[in-house]
């Protein structure tokens, strides 16, 4: 997209410029479901898991409240509970480990591969002991993990695997899109997310029908079918809305296009910035990468992202701290591997400004200021 605006702030993210784009269709979405008089798990949350599921190649999944909850049920359904261990990797959103900490259960906390950034196979496979039950594989940034040999460990030992792909919708591995590979693929609709709602929102797919009952019954009071009440088990309330449904149906129809955006504007970065001394993301071959943040890598972190800023170009850290160096989150985890990659690249990281919208100018604007920054020593 370009546009001959003159220079001015490029933001690091931009969620509204979707929906003020779409703010026609949104407002007709919004009032056919106040007309319907159906608010809570009507047809637009059973069309939306339809299209979701279709779209990720699984057998089905369900709409619930956030990613958060989105791993707290698959969790649950895989019977996963109190002093049971979750082998996950420290340097990740910490709703990924949040979750293992809210059942009661224990974080296993390994290193990563340092092209990917996903979690260090090798290091999951020595992590294993009699308390493991599951694997959180994190598609962090958008790039899938290494899914075939994740999901080869946990065949051998009995585990469940489940893939956060709150940062990764529409993200493929050579085995499948993301979200079908392992036996739960949990989803978050931040707003900020490639595909975002205008609250919270979240989905699980999963791979059967077993698991289906159970993620459906957890996430409304444990009711486990019809008539309500006659079968209860444990369940939390955790629900999409129907308003958040028939948003995110309207938005999906461009989520192909969106991504292709993004793909557009990390092919401009890597253009621009490929011949300076920073490490670009890398995208494995026969792997679809989503650029939910494009992350550069260079040892003058601090220094380049003051740069920007005094320039008016917005970046991020994610994250500032791996999970295994916050006493809030890591309280009962259990570091399993040295965590050698996981700090060098939490101090190199930067993130670029990325969203669908993004301009040329933007990520020309972009470009310039950090190869004006690198000549200028
Ligand atoms: C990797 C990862 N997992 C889980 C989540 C949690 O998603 P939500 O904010 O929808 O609860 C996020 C969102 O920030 C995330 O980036």
């Amino acid at each position: 997209m370009s546009d001959s605006r003159p220079s001015v702030e490029v933001p690091f993210a931009y969620p509204g410029g979707e929906n003020e784009v779409l703010a026609e269709e949104i407002s007709a979405a919004i009032n056919g479901v106040i007309a319907s008089g159906h608010y809570i798990l009507g047809p637009e949350v059973a069309s939306f898991e339809k299209a979701l599921a279709s779209y990720s190649n699984a057998y089905a999944s369900v709409g619930v409240a956030s990613g958060t909850d989105a791993l707290v049920l698959a969790l649950l359904a895989a019977g996963i509970g109190p002093g049971m261990e979750v082998i996950t990797a420290s340097f990740t959103a910490g709703p990924t480990v949040a979750a293992i900490n809210m059942i009661g259960a224990v974080p296993v906390l390994v290193d990563i591969e340092e092209a990917t950034f996903g979690i260090d196979p090798e290091a999951v496979e020595t992590a294993v002991s009699d308390k493991t039950r599951a694997i959180i594989a994190v598609h962090l940034y958008g790039h899938p993990a290494a899914l075939g040999q994740l999901r080869a460990i946990a065949h051998h030992h009995g585990l469940t695997l489940i893939e956060d792909c709150a940062q990764a919708i529409g993200a493929r591995h050579e085995l499948g899109p993301v979200g079908s590979i392992g036996d739960f693929g949990c989803f978050s609709f931040y707003p900020t997310k490639n595909l975002g709602a205008i609250g919270d929102g979240g989905a699980v797919c999963v791979a059967g029908l077993d698991t289906l009952t159970k993620v459906r019954a957890l996430r409304a009071y444990g009711w486990l079918r019809k008539p309500q009440y006659a079968d209860l088990t444990d369940g939390r309330c955790s629900r999409l809305d129907e308003l958040q449904a028939a948003i995110l149906t309207v938005k999906f129809r461009h989520l192909e296009s969106w991504t292709e955006a993004r793909r557009t504007a990390a092919a401009r970065y890597k253009a621009g910035l490929e011949d300076l001394p920073v490490l670009l993301p890398y995208e494995l071959p026969n792997c679809r990468h989503v650029y939910h943040v494009y992350v550069i890598r260079t040892d003058r972190r601090e220094a380049l992202q003051g740069y920007l800023s005094n320039r008016g170009i917005r970046t991020a850290l994610h994250y500032p701290y791996p999970v295994h160096q916050q006493p809030g989150l890591a309280y009962s985890a259990r570091i399993a591997s040295s965590m050698e990659k996981t700090e060098r690249l939490t101090g190199e990281i930067l993130s670029l400004p990325m969203f669908s919208t993004i301009s040329d100018r933007q990520t020309s604007q972009v470009i310039e200021a950090i190869r004006s920054f690198f000549k200028n020593g």
